[in-house]
């Protein structure tokens, strides 16, 4: 914890660019809103307050992320009219009347700056005399971006916007990430002077560098123009997210799971993955999710804020969602585990095999083509391949119960309610619509009877049937 630091992020802008309804630091990055990644990066730096300014759709962004940290000293300002960077970071003012250390300023749309980086940036204005320390970077293409202004030894005299330079001075390839770390006192008595004189008639936050620089000095740490980068568009949108999950995906490998092929491997922020698991190429892991250690998940595989036990195995393009499976299980290939599926230790869920609001007890299979919904299943059954539970009756749905042990036959539809008891049989083909007793063998499908000869006769009945052909006449 540093208690003398707080955070201002900036999340007012409309992104226009975006061409969304939604605001844009709420557009998803690895299955969490862009603001997110920014706030994370400010609490895991110690920040003691953390402030997101808010304007457009303020109501929306404020929730979100208010429930994405329940824990953690957010607040929100609103800035109701975009007059600027400078403005923005003024409306932040209220919320840290009372504290009095270094305020971090920072940008919603801007996730990928590391926290390293982050480290850097209040390690330099710690060592500084000066009461700003702000990050530069050096971009392929400078266009669009402030300019850092250096006068003589190479010292920072202030920031030009990119509208307001002259020829001479958009040659400058060092730009204005527009991440500082500045001294409390001395942002909000800068602030109270900036005019809109410029340009864009705007309150730029940049004035205060030049401010700085005259009240002492400017310190400047350079980064990586891939981490300053921002989010303008849906196709930046999707840079930046390759960069995140190249980096998150690294983190899990180094943390002992196995990605055959990680430029396909999707994982979520949410997700825990415990060590010696391996996934396959394709597979994706979204929302919450806690895959065990030693589980191996096949390609194409996805899945939903689901829990998978340790040595579990999914075989490729199973789908889950709000599935729960417990350890030693084997689920797949193509099984589909919708939401309230629950897999006790060492159950089988083969190929073609759909479960909702199920819950499979311990070592127990479903192998083939079965249809299991609102389903209570005991230890040890073994249900046979197209197993129907007919669990809605075009009104309300009804609940399937099964002891242990029992074993349902091919083809059996179980019309709920209906409950089979512990070590019950039921014979391949039937229509079960009333309770089975335990030990009981329940058979509801007609007689067969098998009449001798009938192929050979029938065939000669068709036989007779069947006219000779007439031959052609010549005319
Ligand atoms: C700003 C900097 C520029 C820097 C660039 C880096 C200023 C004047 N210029 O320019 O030197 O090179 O960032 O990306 O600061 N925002 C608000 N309220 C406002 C205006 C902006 O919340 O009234 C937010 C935006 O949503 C965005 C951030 O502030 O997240 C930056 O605003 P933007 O307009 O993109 O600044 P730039 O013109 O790019
Ligand atoms: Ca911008």
């Amino acid at each position: 914890m540093n208690p003398s630091l707080a955070a201002v992020v900036l999340c007012a802008g409309k992104g226009t660019r975006m061409k969304s309804e939604q605001a844009k630091v709420l557009h998803p990055l690895l299955g969490r809103p862009m603001a997110w990644h920014v706030l994370s990066r400010a609490f895991e730096l110690g920040a003691q307050q953390v402030v997101a300014v808010v304007g457009h759709q303020a109501e929306e962004v404020k929730a979100s992320l208010a429930a994405l940290f329940p824990q953690h000293p957010l607040s929100f300002a609103i800035q109701a009219q975009q007059r600027g960077t400078g403005d923005a970071v003024s409306s932040a003012r209220g919320a840290l009347t009372s504290f009095h250390g270094a305020v971090l300023i920072l940008y919603g749309d801007v996730p990928l700056l590391s926290l390293e980086t982050l480290q850097r940036l209040v390690h330099a204005y710690k060592s500084s005399k000066g009461p700003l320390a702000m990050i530069s970077t050096r971009p392929p293409n400078p266009t669009g971006y402030g300019r850092v202004l250096r006068g003589p030894g190479h010292v920072v005299q202030g920031v030009v916007e990119e509208k307001d330079a002259s020829l001479e001075q958009r040659s400058i390839p060092e730009v204005n990430a527009g991440l500082y770390c500045v001294e409390a006192k001395f942002l909000w008595g800068a602030l109270e002077k900036l005019t809109p004189a410029n340009a864009q008639g705007e309150l730029y936050l940049t004035d205060i560098v030049a401010q700085a620089a005259r009240a002492g000095e400017v310190t400047v740490v350079e980064a990586g123009h891939v981490e300053t980068a921002g989010v303008n568009d849906r196709a930046e949108l999707a840079e930046r997210a390759e960069v995140l999950r190249a980096r998150l995906n690294q983190r899990h490998m180094r943390a002992g799971v196995t990605l055959l092929h990680p430029a396909t491997t999707f994982i979520d922020e949410g997700v825990e993955i415990g060590p010696d698991t391996t996934l396959g190429p394709n597979v994706s892991l979204q929302g919450e999710c806690e895959i065990g250690s030693g589980v191996t998940i096949g390609q194409g595989s996805v899945l939903t804020h689901s829990t998978v036990g340790d040595g579990t195995e999914v075989k490729p393009y199973s789908v889950l969602e709000d599935a729960v499976v417990g350890p030693n299980c084997h689920v797949g290939p193509f099984a589909r585990l919708r939401p309230g599926t629950r897999l006790d230790e060492r159950v089988h869920v083969g190929n073609f095999v759909e479960t909702k609001k199920a819950h499979l007890k311990r070592g127990t299979k479903a192998s083939h083509l079965s249809y299991l919904g609102d389903a209570e299943i005991g230890a040890g059954c073994n249900i046979g391949a197209g197993t129907i539970t007919c669990n809605y009756d075009g009104v309300n749905k009804h609940v399937t119960t099964l002891g242990d042990g029992v074993f349902i036959g091919s083809d059996t539809q179980l019309v709920a309610p209906v409950k089979v008891g512990d070590g019950a049989f039921v014979a391949a083909g039937s229509t079960i619509v009333e309770d089975v007793p335990p030990g009981a063998l329940a058979l509801s499908r007609a007689q067969q009877v098998n009449k001798e000869g009938w192929a050979e006769r029938q065939k000669k009945v068709l036989d007779g049937m069947k006219q000779p052909e007439k031959p052609k006449q010549p005319k």
